[in-house]
């Protein structure tokens, strides 16, 4: 029989590309996003690429009369939670909100979960949750850490309300997936990162220097104790990290309790081994500055995937040249991102 998942946060970067994988694998799926940091265009492009459509519902997951409505009515066999704050910066200045959505929000899924009866659930965690490990590479077993931030500490404590939860109800059967630092876009340059004003992050940052978007990459330190003295992470192919989402919530279907599982490559790479192999992949120049740390930035992370392999039976397998080409071929076919393409697009509905 088909299952039915639910998909919160469905329309963002991560959750989009996992509606993907698992229209692809022959899932149905409802997907809930309030779009407050996304489009449901990328929904119209899952759609055309699975040639199978995601139902979608705009609303918010604080809201447990919509959620209740839901269950009633969608035979919801389990729940892959994307839906969330994650702009660090953001956190600092508006950490009510983080809390809010991130906590609070996942609390209300939770009871509404509980309520209809369905107990399977995957969570996007994040290897911010180990702080700043002395060693690496970083296995699922070492101390969570102190997170430098807000957004940070609301992925602990909802880690920790899941322990409590797994404790206190056996029916629970929770992934937290730790996820690295994904990067890249599909394949068919389709769907890929949208983020909203400057970007952040690495990736988005340099293909928007080298769509002309912004001028120079300023590079955050070049005085880590690292390979360079810039700093290093585990980058993760967004569809990787997808196909790893399904492998969990398989795996959750005989398993019970809490379960946490790093989702990364293995290997890290510094700010100029990034920006040198977008230049190579692309063909490319991208100018850069070097300029002082960023306040809350950690030396180095990468992740040791050894218990996902294991227990999973799940590895990244794209490299950083599929990574380089596929965020490029995102960014070069969409300039705009979404925002051109969803002008002209009737709204999806329930
Ligand atoms: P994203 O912002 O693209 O996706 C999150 C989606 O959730 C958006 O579509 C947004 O509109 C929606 N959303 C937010 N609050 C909501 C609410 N209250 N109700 C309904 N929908 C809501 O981000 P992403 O990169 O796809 O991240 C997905 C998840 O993975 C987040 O929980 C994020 O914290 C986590 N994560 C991301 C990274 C990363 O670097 N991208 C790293 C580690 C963990
Ligand atoms: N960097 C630059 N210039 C930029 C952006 C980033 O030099 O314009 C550097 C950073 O200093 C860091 C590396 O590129 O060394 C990666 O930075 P990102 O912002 O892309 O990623 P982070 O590892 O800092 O942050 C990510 C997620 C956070 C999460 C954190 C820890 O974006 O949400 O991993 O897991 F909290």
């Amino acid at each position: 029989m088909t299952e039915t998942i639910l998909v919160t946060g469905g329309a963002g970067y991560i959750g989009s590309h996992t509606t993907l994988a698992l229209l692809e694998a022959g899932y149905d799926v409802v997907v809930l996003d309030n779009l407050c940091n996304s489009s449901n265009e990328s929904l119209h492009r899952v759609a055309q690429l699975a040639n199978k459509a995601a139902l979608f519902v705009e609303g918010d997951i604080r809201d447990a009369a919509l959620l209740d409505s839901l269950f009633a009515k969608h035979p919801i066999s389990a729940v892959l939670h994307f839906a969330g704050l994650k702009a660090v910066g953001e956190s600092v200045r508006e950490p009510l909100r983080y809390y809010e959505n991130n906590v609070a929000g996942t609390v209300t899924l939770c009871q509404a979960m509980a309520r209809a009866g369905v107990y399977r659930l995957v969570f996007s965690s994040s290897a911010t949750v180990y702080g700043e490990p002395t060693q690496m590479p970083i296995r699922e077993d070492f101390p969570t850490g102190v997170p430098t931030n807000p957004y940070g500490r609301s992925k602990l404590m909802v880690e920790q309300l899941f322990a409590d939860l797994a404790q206190s109800e056996p029916s629970w059967r929770i992934a937290a997936l730790r996820y690295f630092n994904p990067v890249g876009a599909h394949h068919s340059g389709q769907i890929g990162e949208d983020p909203n004003g400057i970007p952040n992050n690495l990736l988005p940052y340099i293909s928007q220097v080298a769509i002309g978007k912004l001028a120079q990459l300023a590079v955050f330190g070049n005085d880590y104790p690292t390979v360079d003295g810039t700093g290093v992470r585990d980058y993760i192919h967004v569809v990787d990290l997808a196909d790893g989402h399904l492998k969990a919530l398989q795996a959750m279907t005989s398993r019970s309790g809490l379960h946490i599982w790093n989702l990364g490559t293995g290997v890290g790479y510094s700010v100029l081994q990034m920006l040198k192999a977008f230049e190579q992949a692309n063909g490319l120049t991208i100018p850069y500055r070097l300029v002082a740390r960023r306040p809350g930035d950690i030396a180095e992370c990468w992740a040791d995937p050894a218990k996902a392999e294991e227990e999973l039976g799940w590895r990244a397998t794209r490299g950083l040249t599929d990574m380089m080409a596929d965020t490029w071929r995102w960014q070069s076919a969409n300039p705009q991102g979404y925002a051109v393409a969803a002008a002209l697009n009737e709204p999806l509905s329930a």
